[in-house]
């Protein structure tokens, strides 16, 4: 019999790319979709070591490489998810992997996802996680474990939201923004582009984009440098 797994990378081998792949075996469990092929990492040093069973097999150029040869020979492009949690190191390989990979969405078989929820490509979603009706999540947004996405709240692609957080109906967070561990926002509240909000944070008013906000309630600490 044929294997129908597909055969995924999980572009990171730090303490995120361990929790996305133990997000696959739980898939897995309910359904055997995923064959993990390895991590992804340019980290030299990191070459050729196996992290709780998944080897490092070679940095971004060497998928990049496996893309072309799939292209070359008519196969299907390898799959792949982005297991950075910083949102611009994250956009940065989307880019360069851009047309080499499939990039899959990750969803733990805990989570509670509205069926009105808009989801785009590239997606982690954590163990937990409640994505409530009309929300949009963009391409490549990570939302970490015990997480809630109101209703209609948008999160713009590449963004990462941390554990415990919770955003509340019609909020929302800019391309490449950040939210840390236990943040609350707060309803229609707006957090722009780029913008990193700190652990614990309780946003009340709209937040610029391209700062460092935290506190509660939170306020601008700095501008954020690229
Ligand atoms: C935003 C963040 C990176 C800190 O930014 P920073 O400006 O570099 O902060 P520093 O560590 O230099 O601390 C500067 C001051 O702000 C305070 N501070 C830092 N983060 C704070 C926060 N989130 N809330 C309140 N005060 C904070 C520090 O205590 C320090 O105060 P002091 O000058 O009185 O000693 C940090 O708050 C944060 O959220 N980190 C992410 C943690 C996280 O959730 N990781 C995800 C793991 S899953």
């Amino acid at each position: 019999m044929n294997d129908v797994r597909k055969e995924i990378y999980i572009v990171g081998a730090g303490g995120f790319g361990k929790e996305v792949a133990d997000t696959i075996v739980a898939m897995n469990r309910e359904e055997e979709r995923f064959l993990i092929a390895g991590y992804i990492d340019d980290d030299p040093a990191l070459m050729g070591k196996t992290i709780n069973g998944v080897t490092i097999v070679g940095n971004t150029e060497h998928l990049i490489r496996i893309g072309r040869r799939a292209l070359e020979n008519a196969r299907p492009l390898p799959s792949a998810i982005l297991s950075v949690s910083e949102p611009a190191i994250k956009r940065r390989l989307a880019e360069r992997l851009e047309g080499s990979v499939i990039p899959e969405n990750i969803i733990h078989p805990s989570a509670v996802l509205s069926p009105y929820a808009v989801l785009g490509k590239g997606i982690v979603i954590q163990a937990s996680v409640y994505v409530a009706p009309n929300a949009e999540i963009g391409d490549h947004v990570h939302v970490n474990v015990l997480s809630s996405v109101g209703h209609d709240v948008r999160l713009g692609a590449f963004a990462s939201v941390m554990v415990l957080s919770a955003l509340s109906g019609y909020a929302t967070l800019g391309r490449c923004g950040y939210i840390a561990t236990g943040v609350t926002v707060l309803p229609g509240v707006h957090i722009g582009e780029n913008t990193h909000v700190g652990a614990g944070t309780v946003v009340t008013k709209d937040i610029p984009a391209d700062v460092v906000a935290y506190g509660a309630p939170c306020r601008v600490i700095r501008e954020k440098n690229h």
